[in-house]
């Protein structure tokens, strides 16, 4: 029985305030929470037992799948205090239903999405007889990964997590969040204590000398830890660049059969507008997520943004890279510079924020 792990415990802290009430993998990316996305492709590659190792908002994750009658098990290892990657492994590997010590164990960074081959990756695990094999890719900036650079047979070298220091950058090699362990290897992984696979137990082992080895792709991949990733792979998701089994046929968009939407507005580069939205005329979103009960007012222009459930965009209003908590409600005409994140039931009022100047008279007697 194939079996994997999916780490879903941390924070999301990037992703505030989306993630002030729901976890990183329970957000909705193209129509279907990230982790359904990430299941789909677990039980395509023949997985039929899943562990997800949760601590933040644990119990949501129980909630979202209490009626799943696909065919996979699902179990729930929850940490009370996180353990850190590794030992969220460790504390997971207890409900593995079994299978031999050299039995393969999947283990995924649950905010990955790639088009990883999983069965080539297990194949390449089995043919190296490898303890542990890492699904590795190239980035430009390498410096919020863990380096890891490997020799001509693809056996790890080293392995160094979120470089400090240009000197530092000895590759554009990284570890992209996918694992193949073998279970003895899995289960030698301190079980008292906070552990950080990437910052003890893999230059441990590769100290150790333990057959540590790459597997480096090219296929997509990114990160949807922060909140431009983030709604770029939804986008991507919905466009067809990225795939998933639950996205059937790529589109310009994805708009929800109750959403609203006036035919003067354009919805484009992968957008997903959720249910009983409304997107007023002449609206622009583009490369967005607009979540469920949201309204968008006339002409309002939405880029490269998240907005949460049930807030308000105000007629003429301009947002660029831009995360909008829940029950927010921006003004006409507001223009707020890029990559702000505006919390949870803020109110801005008409013209609050311009870049570019406001016309409301001022207020004071001179
Ligand atoms: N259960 C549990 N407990 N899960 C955790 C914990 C914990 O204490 N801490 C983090 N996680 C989960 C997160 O929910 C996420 O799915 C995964 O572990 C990785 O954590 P991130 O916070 O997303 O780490 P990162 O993106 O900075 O770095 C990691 O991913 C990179 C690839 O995207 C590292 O593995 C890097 O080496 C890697 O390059
Ligand atoms: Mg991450």
């Amino acid at each position: 029985m194939q079996e994997a792990i999916i780490l879903v415990g941390g924070k999301g802290t990037r992703l505030r305030p989306l993630t002030n009430h729901t976890p990183k993998p329970l957000l909705g990316v193209a129509g279907s929470s990230f982790i359904r996305h990430q299941i789909a492709k677990l039980m395509d590659a023949g997985v039929e037992h899943v562990v997800f190792a949760t601590s933040y908002l644990a119990g949501l994750f129980e909630d979202e799948f209490k009626d799943f009658s696909q065919n996979l098990e699902i179990s729930y290892a929850v940490e009370e205090v996180p353990l850190g990657t590794g030992g969220a492994i460790r504390n997971a590997a207890r409900l593995l239903r079994g299978g031999s010590a050299d039995a393969p164990v999947l283990v995924l960074n649950g905010d990955i999405l790639s088009g990883l081959d999983l069965r080539e990756v297990l194949e390449r695990h089995r043919a190296r007889d490898a303890d542990v094999t890492l699904h590795l890719t190239r980035v430009a900036d390498p410096r919020a990964f863990g380096l890891v650079p490997t020799d001509g047979s693809g056996r790890v070298l080293s392995f160094l997590e979120k470089p400090k220091t240009a000197e530092e950058c000895v590759t554009d090699q990284i570890n992209a969040g996918c694992y193949v362990f073998r279970r003895s290897v899995l289960d030698a992984i301190p079980a008292d204590r906070e552990v950080s696979v990437e910052q003890e137990t893999f230059p441990q082992l590769v100290a150790e000398g333990s057959r540590v080895f790459g597997h480096t792709t090219d296929d997509y991949w990114r990160d949807l830890g922060t909140p431009l990733a983030f709604v770029h792979g939804s986008a991507d998701l919905v466009t067809g660049r990225a795939t998933s089994p639950l996205v059937a046929q790529p589109a310009e968009a994805l708009i929800h059969p109750t959403a609203t939407v006036d035919p003067t507005a354009r919805v484009t580069g992968g957008s997903t507008v959720g249910p009983r939205a409304v997107i007023g005329p002449r609206v622009v979103v583009d490369r967005s997520i607009v979540a469920a009960d949201v309204t968008v007012d006339e002409g309002a222009l939405i880029h490269d943004s998240v907005v949460d459930h049930d807030s308000a965009i105000g007629s003429g209003t301009v947002l660029r890279e831009t995360v909008v908590g829940c029950h927010a409600h921006i003004g006409a005409d507001n223009e707020l510079p890029p990559q702000l994140r505006l919390s949870c039931g803020i109110r801005i009022p008409a013209q609050g924020v311009r870049v570019s100047g406001s016309a409301v008279a001022c207020p004071s007697v001179h």
